[in-house]
């Protein structure tokens, strides 16, 4: 079973970004799956690891558009993806004190962040780059 199930409330309605959103899910479901059965500190760690440069790594491009266009809310777009960045890798420190990853609590804080985020920031911003073209 995928660890994040694409859901309708992810949807903001346009295409590509509905696109490059499922893209992202995909990937943090294909690391969840090759991660398996393994939960050596060492390879939860590299996958916690791994969706931090994933998901910042999709942000920074988001960003530069964002200030490529003078997006004038910028500094409240980056903060909320900041709070995600934050928020994974407090899920990182609770792993490396307690050993353990609770799978679905890590994908219901995920699933909440995204719900809220890609609704609100990113239909926003998108909507706002569109009119742009
Ligand atoms: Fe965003």
């Amino acid at each position: 079973m995928s660890l994040l199930e694409w859901r309708d409330e992810f949807r903001i309605g346009i295409a590509e970004v509905d696109h490059e959103h499922q893209v992202l899910i995909g990937l943090i479901n294909e690391l969840h799956a090759a991660l398996g059965a393994d939960r050596s500190g060492e390879s939860v760690e590299d996958f916690l690891g791994e969706i931090h440069a994933r998901v910042s790594a999709h942000f920074a491009l988001e960003e530069k558009d964002m200030q490529a266009r003078r997006y004038t809310e910028f500094e409240t777009h980056k903060a909320d993806h900041e709070r995600l960045l934050d928020d994974i890798r407090d899920i990182m420190d609770e792993h490396s004190e307690s050993g353990v990853l609770d799978d679905q609590a890590f994908a219901n804080r995920l699933a909440a962040w995204f719900g809220g985020h890609f609704k609100t920031y990113d239909a926003r911003l998108h909507s706002f780059l569109q009119a742009q073209r």
